[in-house]
Order: structure tokens, then C-alpha cells, then sequence
């Protein structure tokens, strides 16, 4: 261990315990609230293979953060099935001392296929994306056509292979995929598996965000607790996104996460490593740390693992961020019928580069 090794908190106090690690930036999906086809096209330039961390470097990274208090790891993308060997990795993090919690953030696509050695590897749990049941919604929403089908399969084969209970994400978009929040509450409730339904973010700059494609939290559980019937329950954990419901008449949860209305960074513990290699210590950043450099130089005198850990520890310990907050007072802004003007709007890093 090292001088910078060690618990650190940043300067609201908050400790870092969640690294989100994305594996690449490529994604076989087009969802047109992360990466619109407009963008995302043929040409579009993803990193190099050359720029991506390999399986070493990533591991060296996550033991600087578990040595820093991180507990639990997340693989993000793009879509991190996409990755090939992804197995290799996550039996390195999943022996890492000090991570009790791996899971995986994923689409579903290649899931049927991929459970299985996903959990004979040491994946411990998977969340995954869907935005309706009906097909002519989803394959808009993903934007390749990709049938609801199959990520139910995918969906089956990670309960299957001891994965589940499985947490199901649904970005809610108004006059979208609105319609389709009651029949995905009634496909899961009863099942142990937790929907989700998040409050589509301005995040990146590419997805054309407008407050007026939000659907908040609070109207999605006024719309549920007239259908089902909904009691509130306590987090589950400090520092949780999802605000947690239970149905009244026994048959599971559901979670909101409002992080446009209902703002959650006062607790948030969370670190993002993107697939080069840059650590960013908000969802909403617009620059963030180069880690590869340090992983991929010498240092007089200091280890690798000591000049990582003293990286580590300069970031965490000064960081700031509370963005989703501080945007609140823009979007009441917005409400009012103000615009932000580009000036004040940094080019801000898109979801599918840092992961969700
Ligand atoms: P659990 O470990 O299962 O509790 O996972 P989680 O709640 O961290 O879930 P997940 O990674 O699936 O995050 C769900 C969604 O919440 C993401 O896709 C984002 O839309 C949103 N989200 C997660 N973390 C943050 C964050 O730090 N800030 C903001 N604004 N939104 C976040
Ligand atoms: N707003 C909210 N959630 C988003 N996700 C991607 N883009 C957005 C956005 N603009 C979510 C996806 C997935 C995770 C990777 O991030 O639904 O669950
Ligand atoms: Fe791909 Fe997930 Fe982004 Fe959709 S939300 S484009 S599945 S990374
Ligand atoms: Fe954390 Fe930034 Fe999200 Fe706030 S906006 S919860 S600081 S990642």
C-alpha cells in the first residue's frame, strides 16, 4: 500500500464506493436518446482498439480504486457484451479484494448466448435495458429493428444461469414509449424482478434533449398507483437512484429514478472509467483524467500502482461535481420557457463513451 492508497472522500464528503467501468463505445443498438443514427452512422470514428485499456490495465485500475474504499463494480459500454473475452475480465475484478458486487449493465441482445460464462465467471447480477414490450416501439427506440423476443430470452437465460433477480431499465420518453409503462409494470410485477423507470437525462450532446420529452418520476407513480396500487419502501442502500415502491398487493417493486425532478448527487459515490481509459467523476462531465497515461508510463521512483493510487487519490479528494443538481435551477429555467444558450452548454462526454 501506498501514502495515497487509502478511504478518501471528496470535498462534499462523499466517499467513492461504485466504480462504473465501460468496456468499449461501440453499441448494436442506435436507442435515439443515447446514440441517435444521425451521429452514430457508418463513419462514425470509435476508438481504436490501440486505445482501449486492455484486461491488465483495467484491473490495475480497479484495485487503486477498491484500495480507495470502491466496493462494488459495473460493466458499462457502449454495449460491453460487445467486448470480446469479457469472461477473462470479469474473473480478474471478481478477485479482486474488497469487490462484493459485479455486475453488468447490458441490452440484452447477446445475453441467450453469453449468460451462462458470464456467471461461471463471476458476474454476480445483470441489469438490463428495455423500453417497451411492443415491438413497433422498441425496434423505433433502438433504431436496428431489434425485437423485444429476444431480450426476454436473454432476459430468461441470466435467470437461468443464477444471474437474477434481474433489474429492468426503462427510459421513459413522452409520446414514445409513455404507453407502454402499465403493460411493462404488469409483465414483471410477480416475477422478483425489479423494473426501473428512468427519467430520460440531457446527457451528451447528441440525443436533440428537450424538457418537454421528460416524463417525471412522480407521474409515472401516480400512473402506476392508480393501476396497481403503490406503498413506498426505504433505499436499499445510501446513496441509491432508484426511489423504491412496492405494489400493495404483495407482488414485488419497482423503482423511479428521477434524476431530472429529483436530483440525487448529495450521495453520489460514483467514479466512471471510460474504455480509453479516462476517469470521470460525473455522469455530466465535460473533461475528465487520463489514467491510460498514467498506466501506460514510467515514474522516477514510484511504481505504477503508487503514481495510479496518488492519481486516484488527487481526483477524488477534489472533486465537486453535482451537476444534476446545480441543473435543476436551469431546467425551472426551461419550464419557463428560457433556452440555454451553447455558450453556457460545455460539450458534455456522451453516455455510450462513459457508460450509464
Ligand atoms: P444498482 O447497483 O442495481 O442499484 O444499480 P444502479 O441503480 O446504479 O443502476 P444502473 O447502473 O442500472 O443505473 C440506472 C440508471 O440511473 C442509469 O442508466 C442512469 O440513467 C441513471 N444513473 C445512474 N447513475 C447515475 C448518476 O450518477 N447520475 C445520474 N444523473 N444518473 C445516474
Ligand atoms: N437518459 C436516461 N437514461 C439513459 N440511458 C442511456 N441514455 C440515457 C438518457 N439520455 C440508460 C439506458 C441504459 C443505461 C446504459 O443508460 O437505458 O439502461
Ligand atoms: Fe446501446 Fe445502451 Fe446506448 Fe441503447 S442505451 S444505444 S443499448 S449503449
Ligand atoms: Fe453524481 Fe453527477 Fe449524477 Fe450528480 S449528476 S448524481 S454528481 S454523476
Amino acid at each position: 500500500m501506498t501514502g495515497d492508497a487509502g478511504l478518501v472522500t471528496d470535498i462534499l464528503g462523499r466517499p467513492v464506493r461504485d466504480l462504473r467501468i465501460s468496456v468499449t463505445d461501440r453499441c448494436n443498438f442506435r436507442c435515439t436518446y443515447c446514440m441517435p443514427k444521425e451521429v452514430f452512422h457508418r463513419d462514425f470514428q470509435y476508438l481504436a482498439r490501440s486505445a482501449l485499456l486492455d484486461f491488465d490495465e483495467i484491473e490495475r485500475v480497479a484495485r487503486s480504486f477498491a484500495r480507495h474504499g470502491v466496493t462494488k463494480l459495473r460493466l458499462t459500454g457502449g454495449e460491453p457484451l460487445l467486448r470480446r473475452g469479457l469472461e477473462d475480465l470479469i474473473a480478474r475484478l471478481a478477485a479482486i479484494p474488497g469487490i462484493d458486487d459485479l455486475a453488468m449493465t447490458t441490452n440484452g441482445a447477446l445475453l441467450e448466448r453469453k449468460a451462462s460464462g458470464l456467471a461461471a465467471a463471476g458476474l454476480r447480477r445483470v441489469t438490463v435495458s428495455l423500453d417497451s414490450l411492443d415491438d413497433a416501439v422498441f425496434m423505433a427506440m433502438n433504431d436496428v429493428g431489434f425485437p423485444v423476443r429476444q431480450v426476454l430470452d436473454g432476459i430468461a437465460a441470466a435467470v437461468e444461469a443464477g444471474l437474477g433477480p434481474i433489474k429492468i431499465n426503462m427510459v421513459v420518453k413522452r409520446g414514445v414509449n409513455d404507453a407502454s409503462v402499465v403493460d411493462m409494470a404488469r409483465h414483471f410485477k410477480g416475477t422478483g424482478h425489479t423494473l426501473r423507470f428512468i427519467e430520460y437525462m440531457d446527457v451528451g450532446s447528441t440525443n436533440g434533449w428537450r424538457l418537454d420529452d421528460v416524463v417525471t418520476a412522480a407521474s409515472i407513480v401516480e400512473v402506476l398507483d392508480r393501476e396497481f396500487g403503490l406503498e413506498p419502501i426505504e433505499p436499499s442502500y445510501t446513496g441509491e437512484v432508484a426511489t423504491r415502491w412496492r405494489y400493495s398487493d404483495g407482488t414485488g417493486e419497482v423503482g423511479v429514478i428521477g434524476s431530472v425532478t429529483k436530483p440525487f448527487c448529495g450521495d453520489c459515490t460514483r467514479a466512471r472509467l471510460s474504455a480509453e481509459g479516462m476517469l470521470y467523476t460525473c455522469l455530466f462531465a465535460a473533461d475528465g483524467t487520463d489514467l491510460r497515461e498514467v498506466v501506460r508510463s514510467s515514474h522516477d521512483g514510484r511504481t505504477v500502482d503508487e503514481a495510479l493510487d496518488q492519481r486516484v487519490h488527487q481526483v477524488w479528494s477534489n472533486r465537486t461535481d453535482r451537476y444534476s443538481e446545480t441543473r435543476s435551477s436551469v431546467t425551472d429555467g426551461l419550464a419557463a420557457g428560457l433556452t440555454i444558450r451553447p455558450a453556457t452548454r460545455p460539450v458534455k462526454v456522451e453516455m455510450s463513451h462513459i457508460g450509464g
